[in-house]
C-alpha cells in the first residue's frame, strides 16, 4: 500500500508540473483528492488494515494528502501569477503621459499689467478693483458726463439695463476709491472695459486699461508728466520720451492725450509709429473740479491728475503684435511666441 500512495504522489506531482491551467489542475485534484479521489479511496480502504497498521499507513496517507494539496495550492498561485502578469503588461496605462502635458505661461497681456502695477506699487500707488458691470452713474454721470453728452456716444456700451453697462473705462474707479477714500490718494485700478466695436485690426469689443488717479494738496501737471515719463523709460527704454497733446476729457481739466517716442525707431518714423516717430498710450488730466466736489473733496484745497492706460496697446506695441483680435483668440500658435 505504501508502494502505491507513493507511485500516486510522484505521478501526480509530474502532471501538476506539466499543467499551465487552473481547471485542469481543479479537475486532477478532484480526480486524486476528491470524495471519490484515488487518495480518499486508500484512505477509506483503512478499515480493512489490521489494527497496529493503521496508524502507520493513516499517517502516510494524510502525509500524502498535505503533500499533494500543497503542490496543488503552490501551483494555483503561481498560475495566478502568471495569469496576473500578463494582464498587467496587456492593460498597462502609461500615466507619464500627463506629465508631457505642456506648461502654460502668462499671457503677454497679463505680463504686461502685473509688471505695470509692480512699477506703480513702487511707487506708493495702492491696487483697487472696481465692477466690470458698472452702473451709468459711476460710469458717465459722476465723471461730468450727463446723459445727452456727445462723449458717450464714442463709448457706446453693452447695456444690462438703462442704468446698468458694461463699464467703457476703468475711469469709474475714480469715483468709486474717491467716495471711500479722502486724499491724499494715490491709486491705480486695472481692469477690462468694454465698447461695442466691431472687432478689427485695431478694435475689440473688450479691452484692458489701468487707471491712475492722485489727489493731494498741491498736485500739478508736473507730477503728471514726472510720473508718466518714468513709467514709460521703465516700461519701454530709458531713453524715451513722453509729449503731451492737448485733448477733452470731461473729467479732466486740463486733458492730455499721452505720446511716447516711437520703442522701434527711436522717434526717426516707422511703420510701427506710422512715420510720425510717437506712438500714443494713454489720455490724462487733472481731475475736473466739478467730479472733486462731486466725491465731497474740496478743489481749493486738493488738486490731482489721472490717467488711463491702455494695457493692449503697450502689449502690442512692446511685443510688435499688429492686429488687436489675435491676444483675445487663445491661439497656442500665438501664445507658444511669448
Ligand atoms: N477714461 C479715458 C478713456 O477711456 C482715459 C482717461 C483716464 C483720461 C483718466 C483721462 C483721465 O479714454
Amino acid at each position: 500500500m505504501k508502494e502505491k500512495i507513493s507511485q500516486i504522489v510522484e505521478r501526480t506531482m509530474a502532471k501538476i508540473e506539466k499543467l499551465d491551467s487552473a481547471k485542469e489542475l481543479n479537475d486532477l485534484k478532484v480526480e486524486v483528492l476528491g470524495k471519490s479521489g484515488e487518495l480518499t479511496l486508500i484512505l477509506r480502504s483503512l478499515k480493512s488494515v489490521s489494527a497496529d497498521e493503521r496508524p502507520v499507513v493513516g499517517k502516510i496517507v494524510n502525509d500524502a494528502r498535505v503533500e499533494l494539496e500543497t503542490a496543488f495550492t503552490d501551483k494555483l498561485a503561481r498560475l495566478e501569477q502568471i495569469e496576473l502578469n500578463e494582464r498587467l503588461m496587456k492593460e498597462k496605462i502609461d500615466i507619464s503621459i500627463d506629465r508631457k502635458r505642456p506648461i502654460g505661461k502668462v499671457h503677454p497681456l497679463n505680463d504686461i499689467k502685473r509688471k505695470a502695477i509692480d512699477f506703480f506699487v513702487c511707487m506708493g500707488f495702492i491696487v483697487t478693483d472696481s465692477p466690470e458691470i458698472e452702473t451709468t452713474y459711476y460710469n458717465f454721470d459722476m465723471l461730468n458726463i450727463p446723459p445727452d453728452h456727445p462723449a458717450r456716444e464714442p463709448q457706446d456700451t453693452f447695456f444690462v439695463t438703462d442704468n446698468i453697462i458694461l463699464r467703457t473705462q476703468t475711469s469709474a474707479g475714480q469715483i468709486r476709491t474717491m467716495e471711500k477714500i479722502k486724499p491724499p490718494i494715490k491709486m491705480i485700478s486695472p481692469g477690462r472695459v468694454f465698447r461695442s466695436d466691431e472687432a478689427d485690426a485695431t478694435h475689440t469689443p473688450c479691452f484692458h486699461q489701468m487707471e491712475g488717479l492722485v489727489v493731494d494738496k498741491g498736485i500739478t501737471m508736473c507730477d503728471l508728466k514726472g510720473t508718466l515719463s518714468s513709467f514709460a523709460k521703465h516700461f519701454f527704454a530709458e531713453d524715451t520720451r513722453i509729449r503731451f497733446r492737448p485733448s477733452h476729457f470731461p473729467f479732466t481739466e486740463p486733458s492730455v492725450e499721452v505720446d511716447v517716442s516711437c520703442v522701434h525707431c527711436g522717434g526717426k518714423g516707422c511703420n510701427v509709429c506710422k512715420g510720425t516717430g510717437w506712438i500714443e498710450i494713454l489720455g490724462a488730466g487733472m481731475v475736473n473740479r466739478k467730479v472733486l466736489l462731486g466725491c465731497d473733496i474740496d478743489p481749493d484745497i486738493y488738486t490731482g491728475f489721472a490717467f488711463g492706460v491702455g494695457l493692449d496697446r503697450i502689449t502690442a506695441i512692446i511685443h510688435g503684435i499688429n492686429d488687436a483680435r489675435v491676444p483675445f483668440e487663445g491661439d497656442i500658435r500665438f501664445l507658444k511666441q511669448f
